[in-house]
Order: structure tokens, then sequence, then C-alpha cells
């Protein structure tokens, strides 16, 4: 996969390269870049954003910044670049990212990610340069940059090799594994702990009936919420 992230704070990904499963990734020959808006922006002063047309607080992000950066990028109308790939402008309420959207997106081969700042983006970007735009929570963040990283999370993690062990993505909470429901308790050494045993199904080494197990406490889980 090759992931693009327009951002006006590049340097906020440093620290996301070099977690291990997305360091993983990129050993594997996926890439995960940060562009720069104010790079390639046709302004003076490396200006991006400008005040909203009818007043009101804040700044929003410019189309002619937008195009600029999307065009020098991929160099075609960022119009026509929807049908290429999937640009994604992350917005506070657009589609709600879940284990299927994410499984989805794990399965392109090239994803664009835009990010908003301030007062968010110009309607026309949204409109005429995305094919989507995704929500991570109906919360307002200051910037995409965080519901980038946790869209790119999510999704790298699903690519095989990734993680120490593929199965690990393959049977967790909201999986097709497991029916969408939430996973099943996990218990780890010591078997004792102040007096809270761990279940004996779990010491039994009887697989089937761990199995078993597992996904009865997952139905549970299912029917109601965690405490
Ligand atoms: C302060 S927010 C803009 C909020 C916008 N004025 C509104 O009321 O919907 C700035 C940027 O943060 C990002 N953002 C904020 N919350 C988000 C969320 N829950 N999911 C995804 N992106 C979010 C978007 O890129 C947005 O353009």
């Amino acid at each position: 996969m090759n992931a693009d992230v327009f951002t006006l704070f590049p340097q906020w990904f440093d620290w996301f390269m070099t977690q291990r499963h997305v360091e993983n990734a990129l050993a594997l020959g996926h890439t995960v870049e940060a562009v720069d808006l104010r790079a390639t922006t046709p302004l003076k002063w490396g200006q991006v954003d400008d005040t909203p047309f009818g007043g009101g607080a804040g700044m929003v992000l410019r189309v002619d910044v937008m195009e600029a950066a999307l065009r020098a990028r991929y160099g075609v109308d960022p119009v026509e670049l929807r049908e290429q790939r999937r640009v994604i402008a992350l917005t506070p309420t657009g589609r709600l990212l879940d284990d299927a959207l994410a499984t989805e997106l794990a399965r392109e081969e090239s994803l664009t990610l835009l990010c908003g700042r301030y007062e968010g983006f110009d309607e026309r970007i949204l409109e005429h340069f995305v094919t989507e735009q995704v929500s991570i929570g109906r919360y307002v963040l200051a910037g995409g940059e965080l519901a980038a990283m946790v869209v790119l999370d999510t999704v790298l993690r699903k690519l095989p090799g990734v993680l120490g062990d593929d199965a690990s993505a393959i049977e967790e909470s909201f999986s097709e594994a497991l029916g969408g429901a939430p996973e099943y308790p996990h218990y780890t050494r010591p078997a004792q702990w102040r007096g809270w045993a761990v279940p004996e199904v779990l010491l039994s080494g009887h697989h089937a009936r761990v199995d078993e197990w597992r996904r009865e406490q997952s139905r549970r889980r299912a029917e109601g919420p965690l405490p």
C-alpha cells in the first residue's frame, strides 16, 4: 500500500513512522508519506488558509492550496485523481471508522488522506477532490493528523506480515471471524492472584472447549455493554 497524508504538520508523523508495526509495514515495501501542504502553496509567505466568506471565527483551508498540493504529488487534475485512488478527507461528520471500513481500506493499493485544521476544509475540496469523508468519532479534534494516524494504524496492522503473528488481526473485536462481536477475555500468568482465578477451562489444554468458551464469552459481550 502507498499511503499519502496531506497535512500542515508533517512532523507529527515522525513519531508514527517509528512505531513497530509501521516500521514493519515500511520494511515490507509499503509506504506512508506525510506531504506538507505549505511546500506547494501558490500563495506568498506559505499561506494555506483564509478567513471564511460570510464572516465568523477561524480559518479555512483553501481549495487552490489543496489543488496545488494534489497536482504536484500526482500530476493530474485532483477531480480526476478520484478515479485512480481513494482520496479521503478526515472530518468529524464523515463515515464513522469501524473494522469493516478498515478492512475495506486495507485492500486498497493506494490511499490519500487529507487533514484539515482550524475551521476545516473549503467545501469545494470536499465536493470535488475527495471520494469520501471519514470520521474517527463524533467529537471535534484540533486537526486531522491524529485521525489520519488512527486510520493508518488500524489499516496497516491488517496488512499481511505487519504484526508479529497475522492471526492477531483476524480474530479480534468487531472482526468477521467473531461475527462483529467483541473479543473474548484474555488471561496470562499468574493463574491465581489475590484470589482472582483464571477460568478453569483455559488451563485445561482442551482446545475445542477453550474455543467454545471463547465464542460464548464473545457472544455474551455482544449482548450487553462491557462493565
Ligand atoms: C477543528 S476541526 C474543524 C471542525 C469543523 N469546523 C466542524 O465543526 O465540523 C479541524 C480538522 O480536524 C479534523 N477532525 C476533527 N475532528 C475529527 C474527527 N472526529 N474525525 C476526523 N477528523 C477530525 C478535520 O480534518 C477537521 O477539518
